[in-house]
């Protein structure tokens, strides 16, 4: 059997592993690694570039980096850590931020990208939150109840938690915002 003839065969059990790999961590974690949408992306971000100034950013359970990506080439002085425990998703994400360093300085953005993006392998019910000024989710309700106490517990005063889809239980939202999409999804707006 000649190599090229295994290449597909290794080829498709990658993928098979990938899937498996990522359908086992969802069933475990009680959610899938489902991006946010464009406009939910650009409504977030618009939510961190309302704070002015230098902040550190902790996006719990930053899935493939999308979010990421968006909100820190649209919110200059920030630096965000995404935590994701799910292999694929923390790899791909580390790879497209690794391209965006790469690939933007044409535009000039690159530079500022460099240093300010980093994705880490966590579980987000045991990370420390002590030194974010601003906290990014997009989990379910599930997730929220377990990190309203850590989140009362642990955050800075002044800190800004910005959850797309669910409420934080027990906290008053500083705002609501409704985005432009099909779902008329909500982001929702906390302040410690
Ligand atoms: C709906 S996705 C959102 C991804 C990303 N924040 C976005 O908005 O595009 C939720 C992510 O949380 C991750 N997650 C769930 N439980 C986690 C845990 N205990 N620790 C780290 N990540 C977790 C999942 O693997 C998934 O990638």
């Amino acid at each position: 059997m000649l190599i090229v003839d295994i290449i597909p065969w290794l080829l498709a059990s990658g993928v098979l592993l990938s899937v498996l790999s990522i359908v086992l961590q969802s069933w475990r974690n009680g959610i899938s690694p489902m991006p946010a949408s464009g406009v939910v992306r650009q409504a977030v971000a618009g939510e961190v570039s309302r704070i002015s100034g230098y902040a550190n950013i902790v996006e719990a359970g930053s899935g493939w980096g999308t979010l990421g990506l968006e909100v820190i080439r649209r919110c200059p002085g920030k630096r965000l850590t995404g935590i994701e425990n799910s292999s694929i998703p923390l790899w791909a994400s580390r790879l497209l931020a690794g391209i965006a360093v790469r690939m933007l300085p044409a535009s000039g953005a690159g530079e500022q990208l460099h240093g300010r993006l980093r994705y880490v392998r966590g579980d987000m019910y045991r990370s420390s939150y002590e030194h974010a000024d601003i906290v990014l989710c997009y989990l379910f309700p599930g997730a929220m109840a377990r990190l309203a106490d850590k989140f009362r517990q642990e955050l800075p005063p002044g800190a800004v938690v910005i959850s797309v889809c669910f409420a934080l239980p027990g906290k008053q939202a500083v705002r609501t915002i409704t985005c432009g999409d099909a779902l008329r999804t909500k982001v929702y707006v906390y302040s410690y």
